[in-house]
């Protein structure tokens, strides 16, 4: 299988090309600024391709998806990963960032959704899988852009499953928990302290676990529009 895994030159995404390659598929890395990270994860991977695209921007990503067809020839699995947060609240939150932010994490997937979905659908086959998270579902003071982007994107995955489950195209949505990625990493203090908190099992996310679900998901048929939660906070 060729599987496009946005944002995977480190954090979750590096997890899943990982695993995804394990499995002895085809994987694209994808990342926009940390190509030396980028490197590196290619370097690990039998079958990789390297392309550099800023998820916000439409043609870019058009000209990514070419690369990959012009390769390899169809993508079956594409795993919309990239997404960044700025942490402020509501009020003080500038227009610049609540943009940067929707525009990387809802408009980044619906960049690739329109750009991979026609050759899915002339395949008549492929696996969509959108990373979303917790906040979009239960909200994160601290997180308005953030929790709006992710909410956005559970619209945009059973929409999307929908309109795509008549050319046999599986769309769903994966939340995983906290993970001490650079993104968790960078987070306040209490932040961190409150996802334990809000643990069952008293421990952070492993990407790694989150890499292996999202694999076996892309190995089922017949689910699709369905968000699958990934930690053990109860909603
Ligand atoms: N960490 C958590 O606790 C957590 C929890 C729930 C959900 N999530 C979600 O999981 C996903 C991965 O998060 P992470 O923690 O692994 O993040 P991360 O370590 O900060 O990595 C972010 C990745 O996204 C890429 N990226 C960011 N903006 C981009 C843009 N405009 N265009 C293209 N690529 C871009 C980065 O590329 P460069 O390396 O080139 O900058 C990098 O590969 C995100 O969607 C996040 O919202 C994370």
């Amino acid at each position: 299988m060729v599987c496009l895994i946005t944002g995977s030159s480190r954090g979750l995404g590096k997890a899943v090309a990982l695993a995804f390659s394990k499995r002895g598929h085809q994987v694209v890395i994808h990342y926009k600024d940390r190509k030396n990270e980028a490197e590196e994860v290619a370097s690990q991977i039998k079958e990789s391709l390297m392309l550099k695209a800023d998820v916000r921007d439409f043609n870019r990503v058009k000209t990514l998806v070419n690369g990959v067809i012009n390769k390899w020839g169809r993508i079956d699995v594409l795993v919309n990963n990239a997404g960044i947060t700025k942490e402020a609240l509501v009020i003080k939150t500038s227009e610049k960032d609540f943009d940067d932010v929707v525009n990387t994490n809802l408009k980044g997937p619906f960049n690739f959704i329109r750009a991979v979905g026609r050759y899915m659908m002339r395949q008549k086959s492929g696996h969509i899988i959108n990373v979303s998270s917790f906040a979009g579902i239960k909200g994160k003071e601290g997180l308005s852009a953030y929790s709006a982007s992710k909410a956005g994107l559970t619209g945009l995955t059973k929409t999307a499953a929908g309109e795509l489950s008549g050319y046999n195209i599986m769309v769903n949505a994966v939340l995983p928990g906290y993970m001490l990625t650079d993104m968790g990493t960078e987070a306040n203090d209490r932040a961190k302290e409150r996802a334990l908190k809000d643990s069952l099992v008293k421990s952070y996310s492993d990407p790694d676990n989150v890499a292996e679900f999202i694999c076996c998901l892309s190995e089922t048929t017949g689910i699709t529009g369905q968000v699958f939660n990934l930690d053990s906070r109860i909603l």
